[in-house]
């Protein structure tokens, strides 16, 4: 047991696994969330997410008395923030989660404190925060360390990677990096690289504006091989034999919470000199539009040959292989435009999904379609065949 008081504001995909890993070390961690059904269901020891392995960590914390959850917060040594940080409509960063889960810290502050933001945010928003903390509790001025420590975990590997990857911490001041790097060592194995909050700012973004431009460069190349007449997957292949080469996969387009949201965090405010990761961007995006039209196209070929219209089942709604997650996903949009367009008969297929309020989902094993569209890599699908049309836009049958 070690005699620590630790508040993580936000219980979601990262702010849950990080909670409980850190209660698993016997530090008390009271976990703040606005959504009262999260709280309810945290304190009854159970998930509101699908992760493997989350379940019986959050149960077994809770069942010690190592976590609980609440919607308000309390006095406590370190503070973490790890809520939403998405876009407005014109791409421009959202702050006000992080503004007001600094607001709801703010009273309870006291001297000593560690106050760490791990949510994706613009460069300066730890500055931008700490201004608003001093704004209203000037006497706490160079009393507490402020950091920043981005979160770069995979989604289904959330424990492992929570671990075991390095992390980046950078503190507004060095004894703030110091504290910082001293309350991860309790959980973290891997190594924890000291640097100040703006390039650790940076880097969580620059890390996923990487993996942004590498898939538009994969996903263009799906294009013009279509065009050309060559398989995408069987040319990346190839190319990736060469010992400096490699291509990433392509796919219905990039989706999920980070990697198609924090390259515009770049982007908005550096907007003369981020060409390339804002036409990334754009390539990923017009790939999602792209399939839309290939699946249309292929369905009036189906209404031509036929003189009926077609069912289509879309194979897979989450932004990635092997999860739930359906935030900002290119599957989901190709679904949604399709279901919008009242065009075709569908069949919605996501088997990480146990039900859906707004989807009719069909189990993938009872659909009976004319065509088959694989949106998703999905492990279930490698093995399902079908005697439909199979437009693979995924890779699931390479
Ligand atoms: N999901 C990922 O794989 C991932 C990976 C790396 C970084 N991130 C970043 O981590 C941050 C959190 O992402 P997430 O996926 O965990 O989000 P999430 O939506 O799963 O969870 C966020 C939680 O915060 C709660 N919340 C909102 N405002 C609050 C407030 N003021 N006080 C307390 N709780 C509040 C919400 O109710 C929600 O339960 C984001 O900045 C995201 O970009 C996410």
């Amino acid at each position: 047991m070690i005699d620590l008081k630790v508040v993580m504001m936000g219980l979601g995909y990262i702010g849950l696994p990080t909670a409980a890993l850190i209660a698993s070390r016997g530090i008390s961690v009271l976990g703040i969330d606005v959504n009262q059904s999260v709280v309810d269901t945290i304190n009854k020891g159970r998930i509101h997410i699908v992760e493997p392995d989350l379940d019986g960590l959050v149960k077994h914390v809770v069942e010690r008395g190592f976590l609980k959850a609440s919607t308000a917060v309390e006095v406590a040594d370190v503070y973490l923030i790890a809520v939403p940080t998405p876009f407005k409509g014109n791409h421009e960063p959202d702050l006000k989660y992080v503004e007001s889960a600094t607001r709801m810290i703010i009273p309870n502050l006291k001297e000593g404190n560690l106050f760490i933001i791990e949510s994706t945010s613009p460069v300066g928003t730890t500055d931008k925060m700490a201004k608003i903390i001093f704004e209203e509790r000037p006497a706490l001025k160079e009393k507490i360390n402020i950091a920043y420590c981005p979160e770069r975990v995979l989604p289904g590997k959330v424990i492992y990677e929570l671990e075991n990857n390095d992390r980046v911490i950078g503190g507004l001041d060095e004894k703030s990096t110091i504290a910082a790097q001293d309350f991860y060592r309790h959980f973290v194995k891997g190594e924890l690289h000291a640097t100040n909050a703006r390039t650790a700012e940076m880097c969580k973004l620059v890390e996923n504006s990487s993996r942004d431009v590498s898939i538009a460069f994969a996903n263009e190349l799906s294009m013009i091989c279509d065009k050309a007449g060559i398989n995408v997957w069987e040319l990346i292949n190839l190319a990736n034999k060469h010992p400096r080469v490699n291509i990433l996969q392509p796919g219905t387009g990039v989706g999920g919470h980070c990697i198609a949201v924090d390259p515009w965090f770049i982007v908005s405010d550096f907007k003369k000199e981020a060409v390339l990761i804002k036409n990334a961007r754009e390539i990923n995006s017009y790939k999602t539009n792209w399939v839309i039209e290939k699946i249309k196209s292929t369905a009036l070929q189906f209404e031509l040959d036929n003189k009926r219209k077609p069912t289509i089942a879309l194979m897979g709604l989450a932004f990635k292989p092997d999860i739930d997650d359906l935030r900002e996903s290119p599957a989901l949009l190709v679904a949604d435009t399709l279901l919008d367009d009242g065009e075709f008969k569908l069949h919605l297929v996501e088997p990480n999904l146990k039900e859906s309020t707004k989807y009719n989902l069909v189990a993938y094993k009872n659909i009976n379609a004319d065509i088959v569209v694989y949106l998703v890599d999905h492990k279930q699908f490698k093995a399902f065949t079908t005697n439909a049309i199979e437009l693979d836009f995924c890779g699931v049958k390479k």
